[in-house]
C-alpha cells in the first residue's frame, strides 16, 4: 500500500486500523512425508478433508478490496495465517503481506497453526519478521528455535499516532490433539515491566494475542493455558483494548481492571471463511480510535461477509469510552 495515497488523513484526529485474523490463506504443496512425521499429519489430513474447502482466498481479496475503499491507517492481523507452518506456507504469506501494505502498516502477531511443531527460525517466522519486529527492535538470532525465539521477541511495541500496539505470542508446540496456547514467563515479565513502567500511558493500549483471555467461547482444547496470570497482570495494569482470534468465531468478553474499568477482550472471526453460520461467518474488524480530554473513545465496525451478496457489509457497531491518563 502506498502510505500517502491510501492511508490516515481522518479529519478528526482519529486513527483507523483494520483486525484480520485466521486467515489460513497458505495452500500446502506436496509436503515431503518426513515434514509429517509429527503433529503435522494431522493438520495435512484436517486441511485435506476440510479446511481447504473452509478457507478460500477470494473471499480474503474482497475483504482488502472493501478495506482499502476505507483508507485505514494499519492492519493488524491476530495469527493463523497458515495450516500447518511449513516453509512455503511462509512464502506463500510473504508474498501476499507484500501485496497488501507496507511492513511499516502491518502489525501481525503468531497463531498456533504457524507453529506447528517447533520449526526452525529461519524456515520460518525469519520470513515476517518486518511484520512482528518492534519498533526499533533489532533482530536476535540466538537460537534458531521458533519458539525460543518468539518467546524472547515479545512482547512488542509498535506505535502508531496515538495507539500503542502491544503484541503478544501466545503460539508453542502444544500436544497432540491440542490447539492451547501458552505466553512465556519471560514474554509476562516484560509484560509486566513494561506496564507498570507507565512508558505507554499516553497512547491509547491495544493488546494483540491469538488465544481468547477467557473461557466464555472457548473450548478446554483450545484454551489459553495460562489466562489466569495475564488476565491478573492486566488487572492491575489495564490497557485499553484486547484483540484476539483464534475461535473463528466473533465473540466479547471482558475483565475488570483494579479500579473497576472494564477491559474489551474482543475475538473475531477468521477473514476467509465460508462458513455462514450465525457469528462464524468470515469478517474483519474496522477500529477508529477518537480522544477527548478524558477518554479514548473506540468505535468498532463488523464487517461480515455475504455469500449471497458477495461483500463484506457493515453489520455490528460497539462504542467503547476508556479513560485516559493524562
Ligand atoms: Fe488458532
Amino acid at each position: 500500500m502506498n502510505e500517502s495515497s491510501e492511508t490516515g488523513g481522518h479529519a478528526n484526529e482519529s486513527f483507523r486500523f483494520v483486525q484480520l485474523s485466521d486467515l489460513h490463506l497458505s495452500y500446502i504443496q506436496a509436503p515431503n512425508p518426513i515434514q509429517l512425521l509429527n503433529k503435522r499429519i494431522l493438520g495435512y489430513l484436517s486441511w485435506l478433508r476440510k479446511r481447504r474447502h473452509t478457507h478460500q482466498r477470494w473471499i480474503l481479496d474482497l475483504a482488502i478490496e472493501e478495506i482499502r475503499q476505507l483508507k485505514v491507517d494499519h492492519y493488524a492481523i491476530t495469527g493463523d495465517l497458515t495450516h500447518i507452518g511449513l516453509k512455503h506456507e511462509f512464502e506463500q504469506v510473504s508474498q501476499w503481506l507484500a501485496s497488501v501494505a507496507t511492513a511499516e502498516s502491518i502489525t501481525l502477531i503468531p497463531g498456533n497453526h504457524d507453529l506447528y511443531v517447533n520449526e526452525q527460525w529461519d524456515r520460518s517466522f525469519a520470513l515476517w519478521e518486518n511484520y512482528m519486529l518492534g519498533d526499533n527492535q533489532k533482530r536476535q538470532h540466538s537460537s534458531n528455535q521458533a519458539l525460543t525465539q518468539l518467546n524472547q521477541l515479545y512482547p512488542t511495541v509498535r506505535i502508531r499516532k496515538q495507539v500503542a500496539f502491544i503484541g503478544l505470542s501466545s503460539a508453542f508446540d502444544a500436544p497432540w490433539f491440542r490447539a492451547t496456547g501458552k505466553v512465556g514467563e519471560q514474554q509476562l515479565d516484560r509484560l509486566q515491566k513494561l506496564l507498570s513502567s507507565k512508558a505507554l500511558d499516553s497512547y491509547c493500549k491495544v493488546l494483540l494475542i491469538h488465544h481468547p483471555l477467557t473461557m466464555t467461547h472457548t473450548p478446554t482444547r483450545k484454551c489459553l493455558l495460562n489466562r489466569d496470570k495475564l488476565i491478573n497482570l492486566l488487572t492491575q495494569y489495564p490497557v485499553e483494548l484486547v484483540l484476539h482470534g483464534h475461535g473463528h468465531n466473533s465473540c466479547y468478553d471482558s475483565v475488570d481492571s483494579i479500579d473497576n474499568n472494564e477491559i474489551p477482550i474482543i475475538g473475531m472471526s477468521s477473514t476467509s471463511s465460508i462458513n455462514q453460520s450465525n457469528n462464524y461467518k468470515a469478517e474483519f474488524l474496522l477500529f477508529d480510535i477518537g480522544k477527548t480530554a478524558q477518554h479514548w473513545i473506540i468505535n468498532k465496525q463488523n464487517y461480515t461477509f455475504d455469500k449471497n451478496l458477495k461483500k463484506f457489509i457493515a453489520t455490528a457497531q460497539q462504542e467503547f469510552n476508556q479513560s485516559r491518563i493524562c
